[in-house]
């Protein structure tokens, strides 16, 4: 059976920790993993712009043996309307794995319905799967364990980091808070869905209102733009209603002792965070960063050597 990574519960809690396991190797050892030598070709599209997930996947798959094939889709056929499916039939026949960064959910999803090779999320307006392993990683790594901590994000809570979020740490055994703006909720399914996988990890998924609430004794602030890839034109009010919710050194001090602050970046400096908080002694987003290498190596890794 092929395996996709398409959202964060498509990882059971076992799957997930076995990943970031061989995410910690891959991190020990950056050049001895080689499972694509060949070198196997992996494609990574792109219908968004990026920076960080587009040299990460060329960087990794090139480290593990590979070949990075790069692709603005836009200026594919792709971008000239020829199917999804079509392009994943005619992909699966040159590459051993598909990464896509798309717009809505269901464009990678019939993507891998017609795939015969792993089709990996590298982000939709749903989710984005693989920044929230890289973030595990880097909590693990800074806490030595996940279960039981509690995160808390701050932002825009149906965006893709919020949905992630909640179901990659409710997988994981967090106690995810999501503090949102009124109208800026997550996904009722997709919340339902997250809370269902913490009643099975003993994690907890909840919605605070009040950022001073949602974020007393959290071990992880999270937050992220307010304004996502697609949005900029959507009519709706990104800043007023989110200001409150910045994550600034005041807000910081009411997290517990020792927390730490991720942000997958690009900032927006003055915003969702500032210099302050970004720049500071408990900002890890630098690790987060580079764990996006060496988490989605793991899971390529991971998704090729399934039987
Ligand atoms: N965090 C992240 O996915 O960054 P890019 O948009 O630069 O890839
Ligand atoms: N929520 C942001 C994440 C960018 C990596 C966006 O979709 O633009």
């Amino acid at each position: 059976m092929v395996r996709h990574l398409l959202r964060d519960d498509d990882l059971t809690p076992d799957q997930q920790a076995e990943v970031l396991d061989l995410a910690d190797a891959m991190k020990a050892d950056r050049y001895g993993h080689r499972p694509l030598e060949g070198p196997r070709p992996v494609a990574v599209l792109f219908d968004k712009p990026s920076t960080r997930t587009r040299l990460s996947f060329e960087a990794g798959i090139a480290q593990l043996g590979g070949h990075p094939l790069i692709v603005d889709a836009r200026s594919s056929q792709m971008g000239r309307g020829e199917t999804v499916g079509d392009t994943a039939r005619m992909l699966s026949r040159f590459v051993d794995a598909v990464v896509w960064r798309t717009g809505d959910q269901s464009r990678i999803e019939e993507m891998a319905a017609a795939a015969t090779v792993p089709v990996v999320n590298a982000l939709t307006d749903q989710f984005h799967p693989c920044q929230v392993l890289a973030d595990l990683q880097t909590i693990r790594e800074r806490f030595g364990r996940l279960a039981g901590l509690t995160l808390t994000y701050l932002g825009d809570g149906a965006n893709n980091m919020a949905h992630s979020l909640l179901l990659g740490g409710a997988t994981a055994g967090l106690h995810v808070r999501i503090c949102a703006p009124e109208g800026f909720q997550p996904d009722a399914g997709i919340l339902r869905d997250g809370k269902n996988r913490a009643a099975d990890t003993g994690g907890s998924v909840d919605l605070v209102a009040d950022p001073q609430a949602a974020v007393e004794g959290a071990d992880v602030l999270v937050t992220d733009t307010w304004v996502s890839m697609g949005q900029e034109e959507d009519g709706l009010d990104r800043t007023a209603p989110f200001r409150p919710l910045q994550v600034n050194a005041q807000l910081l001090e009411r997290a517990a002792e020792g927390a730490i602050v991720l942000h997958c970046l690009p900032a927006h400096r003055g915003d969702e965070i500032t210099d302050e908080v970004l720049d500071g002694p408990r900002s890890a987003v630098w690790d987060e960063a580079e764990n996006r290498l060496h988490a989605q190596k793991a899971l390529l890794a991971w998704l090729l050597r399934q039987p």
